[in-house]
C-alpha cells in the first residue's frame, strides 16, 4: 500500500540519474504523459499507469505539469535588517554595489545588524521565508553564514540553520562564509582576521559540525585571491566542500582557485573570461549562475549559452540576500534565466533540479523524479513547462511534497 498516488498527472518531466548534465545533456528530460507517481515512506515507489496497488491517500494533479522540488543552491537568508535606502541610492547613481561595500556599509550594514539579533529572533524571523520558499516550490535551500563575521556570530547563524533544519519541512544545507568581506575591526589588520578564520573558525565549525561547505568572496571588495587561497587550504584540512562566488564584480581570479581547490562549484561569474571559463570547464567545476543579482544591480549577465556550449554544467540560484538580491522566488528566477540567458525551459528545469542538487552533493537523494529517490515533488498551475517560464505573473505552485509529504496545497484536497 502506498502512503500517497499522485494521479493524472498530464506531464512528468525530470532529469535522470545522479550526475549533473552539461553540454547538450543540459536540457535532457524524460518526459512522461499521463502517469500516477506512488510514494511510501517518503520516497517515490512507482512512477506508470495508474497503479493497482491502493494508497492510504490519493491526490488528483488534474492533468496538471509535475516537476522535481526545486533546488535553491546558493543564498545568504539568515540575516538582519534590510537595505532599501543603499538599492535607493544604487538605482539614483550615488553609488555604486562595490563603493558602498568598500566605504564600510553594504555587506557590512547586514553584519552589524545580524550581530545585534539573537539566535532567537534570527530563528523566528527566517521561518516566514522558509515558508514562503517552500510555498514557491523550493523544497531543499542552500545557506551561506557570513553576515557574523566573529566566531561568536558565525556559530550563532549556523546555530540558527541547524535548528530550522531540524524543525521546517524545508532542507537546509549549510555553507560556512567567514570569509565574506574583512570586518571593519580588522580593515587595518586583515591578516588578523585571515588567521580568525583558519585557526579559531573553521576548526571549531568543523568540530561541532555546522557546515557541509565553505565559500569564500573572492573579490576586490571582498577577499583576494591570496587571502582566498588561505581559507580554502584550511577549509580543505578540516574536509569542508569548497565553493567560490568568484568573478561577479571584476574578473577576480575566484575561477583559477575554485579549480585548483577542485571546488564542487563556482557561484556568480559574471565577469569570468574565456581562460577561467576554460579553467572550470576543465575541473568539472559546476557553474552556479545568479540572474538576479545582475538584474538588481544593473550588472552584465553570465555568459550561460557559452558555458552550456562548453560542457559546464549549470546550476540557477536566487542568491537571496538583502543586499544584492531581495528574492527567494525561484520560479521568478527560472523566468529570469529563460527571457535573458536564453536557455531553453528544460535547461532551465535541470539547472534548478538535478545540477543543483549535485552543487550540494546531494544528486542520489533528490533533483530527479525517479525510484528511490526523495519524493520533493511539485505540482504545478500549469500544463506545461513552456507556460511555466512564459508568464510571469503570480505564484504558479498548485502542491509542494516534501518527503513524500503534503506541505502546500493551494486549494482544499
Ligand atoms: O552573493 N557578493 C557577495 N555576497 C552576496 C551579497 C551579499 C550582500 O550584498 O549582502 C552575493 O551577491
Ligand atoms: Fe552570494
Amino acid at each position: 500500500m502506498f502512503d500517497i498516488i499522485i494521479k493524472n498527472i498530464g506531464s512528468l518531466i525530470t532529469a535522470q540519474g545522479t550526475n549533473s548534465l552539461s553540454g547538450k545533456n543540459q536540457g535532457k528530460v524524460q518526459v512522461y504523459s499521463d502517469v500516477s507517481i506512488g510514494i511510501k515512506n517518503g520516497l517515490i515507489e512507482y512512477i506508470g499507469e495508474a497503479p493497482t496497488e491502493k494508497a492510504k491517500k490519493t491526490i488528483n494533479a488534474n492533468g496538471a505539469l509535475v516537476t522535481p522540488g526545486l533546488i535553491d543552491c546558493h543564498t545568504h537568508f539568515i540575516y538582519g535588517g534590510s537595505r532599501e535606502e543603499e538599492m535607493y541610492n544604487i538605482i539614483t547613481g550615488h553609488m555604486s554595489y562595490s563603493e558602498i561595500i568598500k566605504s564600510g556599509y553594504g555587506i557590512l550594514s547586514t553584519v552589524n545588524d545580524t550581530r545585534e539579533q539573537t539566535e532567537n529572533t534570527l530563528y523566528k524571523k527566517s521561518i516566514p521565508i522558509l515558508d514562503s520558499m517552500l510555498r514557491h516550490g523550493t523544497t531543499t535551500v542552500e545557506g551561506k553564514s557570513g553576515y557574523g563575521l566573529t566566531l561568536k556570530d558565525e556559530i550563532k547563524i549556523l546555530n540558527v540553520m541547524k535548528k530550522l533544519n531540524d524543525n521546517h519541512k524545508i532542507s537546509i544545507i549549510s555553507t560556512f562564509m567567514g570569509g565574506h568581506v574583512i570586518p571593519n575591526e580588522y580593515k587595518n589588520d586583515r591578516s588578523a582576521y585571515i588567521d580568525l578564520i583558519c585557526n579559531e573558525m573553521i576548526p571549531e565549525i568543523s568540530k561541532l559540525g555546522l557546515a557541509e561547505f565553505c565559500d569564500v568572496f573572492c573579490e576586490d571588495c571582498g577577499l583576494n585571491m591570496e587571502e582566498t587561497d588561505t581559507v580554502l587550504t584550511a577549509a580543505q584540512k578540516y574536509n569542508m566542500g569548497i565553493k567560490v562566488h568568484s568573478d561577479q564584480l571584476e574578473t577576480s581570479g575566484g575561477s583559477y582557485l575554485a579549480a585548483r581547490f577542485n571546488a564542487i562549484s563556482a557561484e556568480h561569474l559574471i565577469m569570468a573570461d574565456d581562460m577561467s571559463i576554460q579553467t572550470i570547464k576543465k575541473q568539472g567545476v559546476i557553474a552556479v549562475l545568479l540572474p538576479n543579482a545582475s538584474f538588481y544591480l544593473g550588472m552584465p549577465y553570465a555568459r550561460a549559452r557559452y558555458m552550456v556550449e562548453c560542457g559546464i554544467p549549470i546550476a540557477i540560484a536566487t542568491d537571496y540576500n538583502p543586499g544584492s538580491s531581495p528574492t527567494l522566488n525561484m520560479q521568478f528566477i527560472m523566468k529570469l534565466a529563460y527571457i535573458i540567458y536564453r536557455l531553453n525551459p528544460e535547461e532551465i528545469l535541470n539547472a534548478v533540479t538535478i545540477n543543483a542538487a549535485c552543487a550540494l552533493n546531494r544528486g542520489k537523494e533528490i533533483g530527479t523524479i525517479e525510484i528511490g529517490k526523495k519524493a520533493d515533488i511539485v505540482v504545478w498551475n500549469s500544463k506545461s513547462l513552456h507556460f511555466l517560464l512564459y508568464t510571469l505573473d503570480n505564484n504558479l505552485c498548485n502542491m509542494v511534497f516534501k518527503s513524500g509529504e503534503l506541505v502546500y496545497s493551494k486549494s482544499e484536497v
